[in-house]
């Protein structure tokens, strides 16, 4: 059977990871700025991760969600008081699109309402409520084709409150920061409006914080550099390390009933003990605090590289603008240099790097990154 080719591949085939590093089949070295996609937080194959589901396979892997399984409470309480959010109430699936299905399914099961507001350039998600909310008409089925998805200019705060008066809104859906859509970050004053406007009219906030939460931005979750409390937020990627696994966080007052929500894996031991193992890290090696201050060095450094770079972000969530395509670019650092890159678009190098990427690392990257970018500079001029 043929796989079904959706995927554009490098030639490259990993083998093998351990902290910030991937080795290829051909034994070629790669440093990771790029963690999988934004996944990968506490280091490729950390050694407690990496014993804590080695322990939990040999003891039990899986079973349904119609039994106790004390290790999802262990991994709630966990994240409840690593977050700040010791209140909210956790419900576990397996992946980002599957939390925020779950979080607009469940903001219009408490509301009564159809209707969802997002924001252009936003991702979600590939599933049916997920991807309409999403700002990419080319994934958009026909399916998923719905009047009740409502994508709204970015830090409009009218546009919105024009649509959350009609009364019909369930929901507003935003990204702590927006990822696939370039690293475009919120305004303060915007995200904390959102707050209290969905709260006037009755409309919930679901925080997706799926690529910037689990400390990528610097903070727990890339909200917390402002003072707004979301009814849910859904996370997903730095959860688990890269095993599969996904959440909603959800405020403490809105009750479940048995059958609302469910999945047949979401929660299973072996996930839990990935997840449990991730919060360990963190907290263990400071990664949050970490995260901030090479995130910051990192973006310190390469504002002094050229004034044609736009840079945007927060901690290891970075985002690098260019008057010109950058694929050359970033062909360059990972053929030539051995340095894995995230695009965004065609223009915007992302850099998403495990929150253990060291200060050696950040600077060895800086070096090659100034070197090849005066190399290709001229190309990347070419609009
Ligand atoms: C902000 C955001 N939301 C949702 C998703 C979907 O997550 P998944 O691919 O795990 O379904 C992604 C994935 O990139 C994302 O970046």
């Amino acid at each position: 059977m043929k796989l079904f080719d959706v995927y554009p591949l490098f030639n490259i085939t990993p083998v093998k990871a351990s902290g910030c590093y991937v080795w290829d089949s051909e034994g070629n070295k790669y440093l990771d700025l790029y963690g999988g996609h934004a996944v990968i937080s506490i280091g490729h194959s950390h050694p407690h991760y990496v014993s804590m589901i080695s322990r939990q396979l040999n003891e039990i892997g899986f079973y349904s969600n119609s039994i106790q399984n004390p290790l999802q409470q262990e991994l709630a309480d966990k994240l409840g008081n690593i977050s700040g959010y010791p209140d909210y109430q956790l419900f576990l699936c397996n992946s980002g699109a599957e939390a925020n299905e779950n979080a607009i399914k469940l903001a219009s099961f408490v509301t009564g309402r159809k209707k969802f507001i997002s924001f252009r350039k936003g991702f979600h998600g590939r599933t049916s409520a997920a991807v309409a909310l999403t700002d990419n008409p080319k994934i958009i089925a026909p399916v998923n084709e719905t009047g009740n998805a409502i994508i709204l200019p970015f830090n409009d705060l009218e546009a919105v409150e024009a649509e959350l008066k009609t009364g019909e809104i369930a929901a507003v859906i935003i990204e702590g920061i927006q990822g696939i859509g370039g690293i475009n970050i919120p305004e303060p004053e915007f995200l904390e409006s959102l707050g209290t406007l969905t709260n006037k009219y009755g409309g919930l906030l679901i925080l997706d914080e799926i690529q910037s939460g689990y400390g990528r931005s610097g903070r727990f979750f890339a909200h917390q550099y402002t003072s707004v409390k979301p009814d849910i937020i859904t996370v997903a990627k730095g959860m688990g390390n890269g095993f599969p696994i996904g959440g909603a966080m959800i405020r403490p007052d809105i009750k479940p009933w048995p059958g609302m929500l469910g999945t047949t894996f979401g929660g299973n031991h072996l996930a839990c003990a990935a997840g449990i193992a991730v919060l360990d890290v963190m907290e263990e090696e400071k990664l949050i605090r970490h995260s901030e201050d090479i995130g910051n060095y990192l973006m310190e450094e390469l504002s002094t590289i050229s004034s044609e770079i736009q840079i945007r972000g927060k901690g290891l969530m970075i985002g690098l603008e260019f008057p010109g395509p950058v694929s050359g670019l970033r062909k360059k650092l990972l053929f030539e240099s051995k340095i894995f890159t995230g695009v965004s678009g065609n223009n915007i190098i992302r850099l998403l790097p495990p929150l253990t990427l060291n200060k050696d690392e950040a600077t060895y990257f800086l070096k090659v990154f100034a070197k090849t970018f005066q190399e290709v500079s001229a190309s990347l001029n070419a609009n």
